[in-house]
């Protein structure tokens, strides 16, 4: 089946199996291999991806389902080279270590700051709660989410990337 949908402001029209699920679509059919795939169970969100603005678990959602409508992927969080505060906020607090996690984090990280723009610890908690992260124990990643907050207007990277940027986020956000 011919199916068209609208990645990251760039609209794309492919051939595709029924049973194709999103995630395969992106990293195999488009090339956009930041969203990862880790257990096609609908558990660990490492799959996590924009489907008209809302966050999804791309392997629960069939590539026909996205049909006509619009997806935004990590690829798509960065604008004219200029990355969003979320993706500044994981360099300058380190809230990652593999990154296996990361894309999918950012996806719903940059959704909860568009609808609460400041959001308490717990609150960052509970948006996160559905996906995993075996590597960091969380507090890094909360700890980036909040410096996005603290930060709505994307800085240089190399601003972000420097241990004033980590430690002024450190006190800001308790852990
Ligand atoms: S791969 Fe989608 S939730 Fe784990
Ligand atoms: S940084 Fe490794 S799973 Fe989260």
């Amino acid at each position: 089946m011919q199916i068209t949908m609208t990645v990251n402001d760039h609209e794309y029209t492919r051939d595709v199996e029924p049973r194709m699920l999103l995630i395969h679509f992106l990293r195999d059919e488009l090339g956009l291999t930041g969203s990862h795939w880790g257990c096609d169970t609908s558990n660990c969100g490492m799959c996590v991806v924009w489907l008209d603005a809302v966050p999804v678990k791309s392997c629960t959602v069939l590539a026909a389902m996205a049909n006509g409508r619009q997806v935004r992927t990590v690829e798509g969080l960065e604008s004219d080279g200029q990355l969003d505060p979320v993706q500044e906020g994981f360099m300058a607090c380190h809230g990652l270590q593999c990154g296996f996690c990361t894309p999918g984090m950012m996806m719903t990280a940059r959704w909860l700051l568009d609808h609460n723009p400041d959001p308490s610890e717990q609150e960052i908690r509970e948006a996160i709660s559905g996906q995993v992260c075996r590597c960091t124990g969380y507090v890094n990643i909360v700890r980036a989410i909040r410096w996005a907050a603290e930060h709505p207007a994307a800085l240089p990277a190399s601003s972000a990337n420097s241990d004033s940027a980590a430690s002024s986020a450190s006190e800001e956000v308790s852990a």
